[in-house]
């Protein structure tokens, strides 16, 4: 979850790094550094902790003139977030500097060995193993060395290396986190850690597999493997304009991500309805796979944990066929019943979520078909999974997940919607119908968008409460779940999603005069259960916020306030119920004077364990 910037070419390479690292500070914010190689003058190194900021002020009035350097953005693994801790890293005697992203598991057996060879560590980092391990191995041949690290070293990474005695080259390897490359004109080059950092140079990117070696000059990259073999990449050409990566006018990533909702969720439609049926050419399914199949996991973490809830739901409806939804840093750790005969589907926005890529690992070794929902082409969950589909959110950057579960929801809607084609589980009359209420969705969305003045109050009459709740049933619930999370993520306000028909079995103790709780009651097959759960909280003097579906008459009867959505099957109304919850949050976030971007201790990739 560390941002990685490089360049290499006739400019400035200072400015590139600090503009990069500035797009990139959602990966990692707790400290940052720069290097750069000032020829003669040696490596210039500045690290600072805290945001970009302090860095940048550490570097006014003397920024370095060398044309090639790295540079980071931290999120804290090993080692508490200090300038010292900072990335980048050196040796000894600062001819080699490395910056990281990921963790180095072995480090600390690596470090005593080096430390007994007269290694001096100054960090408490895993990373700065890296640095002395490079001086070790180096006796001429800059490849060479950084090959025979790797091969030391295990755990998940990606790494930039650069060298005093090698100004005309930078050194990238990947294993399980992302590392792009841009290609410029006129003799320069640029590395990054995502795609929105080298958007504004350049389009033309190479995206490192596994086990890449990139070794990258002003006017030539190459690509060799761990055993030095040359490897040929083809050209990925980005296709998200510049603006996607920027906030577009709105005051934070997040309510421009919210308010490209429909968009995104249309996109992620498109590609997929053709003549009112449901395709997925990269799948190419028959029914005898689906026969085969007798068991169904949905693994994930925290959005897209909720976002696999409510797949479960469409699978078993739609399908018919079992499904099990586990967190995925409990999947791998409880034996899980797995065989050919399972499909395993891993849904991840950013594709490099740790626990999330290890359980599609543990997976495979289990023998299971393995299938991706993923935000991201190129990424370690896309390219390690047997199967992919795609949502087409584009970048997310506020670390709060917001189109990225919205555009989940309908592919694994339009996912469930195919596998009943092939397996006729339902009747193609009720496939149609549903394919056309799925084309009313992104509309909808923007209707649900046209009108946040109700919540924006709310937001503000309630922002300061320290507990909210959360109540539904069913796909409600499902939701309540994720409406919470985005409310204690951003606002840091203590907020619980529960079953309704749960509190009474405890919770309903906390449920006293002045609490505020968000009640759904959308689910038509439910309504009257959920109603008197309602009246539960009522009878205790809570304060009750309803969503319920245009044209219930019933709810306002009984609460202090009700947020309508437009009405739809009770399948997809999720995707409309989730809308003001991500708003509330956002409001309350607002009220509170909270970070809504980068909120406390959270970071966009966790790609960590
Ligand atoms: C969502 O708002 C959170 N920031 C977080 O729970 C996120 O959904 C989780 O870390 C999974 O990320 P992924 O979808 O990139 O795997």
């Amino acid at each position: 979850m560390c941002g990685i910037v490089g360049y290499i070419g006739n400019k400035r390479a200072i400015d590139f790094l600090l503009d990069g690292l500035t797009k990139l500070e959602y990966r990692g914010y707790d400290s940052a550094g720069v290097a750069v190689n000032c020829g003669d003058e040696g490596i210039f190194i500045e690290k600072a902790v805290g945001r970009l900021d302090s860095l940048k002020q550490k570097l006014k009035g003397r920024l370095p003139n060398g044309t090639i350097g790295i540079g980071h953005t931290r999120w804290a693994t090993h080692g508490r977030p200090s300038d010292v801790n900072a990335h980048p890293h050196s040796d000894c005697h600062g001819n080699f500097v490395v910056v990281h992203n990921g963790i180095i598991e072995n480090y600390l057996p690596l470090k005593q060995d080096l430390i007994s060879k007269g290694h001096k560590f100054i960090s408490e980092t895993d990373t700065e193993v890296v640095a002395h391990l490079i001086e070790e191995n180096y006796h001429g041949d800059f490849l060479l060395a950084v090959r025979e690290v790797l091969a030391k070293i295990e755990g998940s990474y990606s790494l930039l290396f650069m060298s005093k005695f090698h100004p005309d080259t930078l050194i990238a390897a990947k294993q399980d986190n992302p590392l792009v490359i841009g290609l410029g004109e006129n003799g320069e080059n640029f590395i990054a850690s995502d795609i929105p950092a080298i958007i504004s140079y350049t389009r033309k990117t190479y995206i490192l597999n596994d086990g890449d070696i990139a070794i990258v000059q002003k006017n030539n990259v190459q690509f060799v493997n761990r055993q030095g073999a040359p490897i040929s990449k083809k050209i990925f050409h980005v296709s998200w304009n510049a603006a996607a990566a920027e906030k577009g006018g709105y005051e934070h990533f997040m309510l421009k991500e919210i308010n490209e909702q429909p968009k995104a969720v249309r996109d992620t439609i498109s590609p997929h309805i053709l003549n009112n049926s449901v395709n997925f050419n990269e799948l190419n399914w028959n029914s005898d796979f689906l026969k085969n199949i007798n068991k169904i996991y949905i693994v994930a973490c925290g959005t897209a944990y909720h976002a696999g809830l409510v797949g479960k739901f469409y699978i078993e409806k739609l399908v018919r066929k079992l499904v099990e939804v586990d967190l995925a840093s409990e999947f791998r750790y409880r034996s899980p019943i797995v065989d050919e005969n399972t499909l395993v589907i891993v849904v991840s926005q950013s594709g490099e979520t740790s626990d999330t890529l290890a359980a599609l690992k543990e997976s495979k070794r289990l023998g299971a078909k393995t299938l991706a929902v993923t935000n991201v082409v190129g990424s370690s969950i896309a390219r390690e999974a047997e199967f992919v589909i795609l949502t087409a959110a584009g970048p997310e950057i506020a670390v709060a997940s917001t189109k990225a579960y919205t555009t989940q929801l309908i592919l694994m809607f339009m996912l469930a919607l195919y596998m009943a084609q092939l397996s006729k589980s339902i009747p193609e009359n009720e496939i149609e119908r549903l394919i056309n209420l799925l084309k009313k969705i992104p509309a909808q969305i923007s209707e649900t968008l046209s009108d946040v003045d109700p919540i924006k109050t709310f937001a503000q009459m309630y922002g300061f409460n320290d507990d909210v709740f959360y109540i539904g049933r069913s796909l409600d619930y499902c939701v309540a779940l994720e409406g919470a999370l985005k409310l204690k993520e951003i606002s840091y306000i203590h907020a619980e999603a529960y079953a309704a028909g749960e509190l009474k079995h405890g919770t309903l103790a906390l449920i006293v005069e002045g609490v505020p709780v968000i009640a759904l009651a959308t689910q038509k097959s439910v309504y009257e259960k959920t109603l008197s759960n309602i009246k539960e909280v009522k009878a205790r003097d809570a304060i009750v916020i309803g969503i319920a579906a245009q044209g219930d008459s019933q709810l306002s009867n009984y609460l202090d306030h009700v947020i309508f959505v437009p009405d739809t099957d009770e399948l997809l109304i999720p995707l409309l119920t989730v809308v003001p919850l991500q708003l509330l949050a956002y409001y309350a976030a607002i009220t509170r004077g909270c970070d809504v971007d980068k909120p406390r201790n959270l970071a966009k990739s966790v790609t960590v364990e």
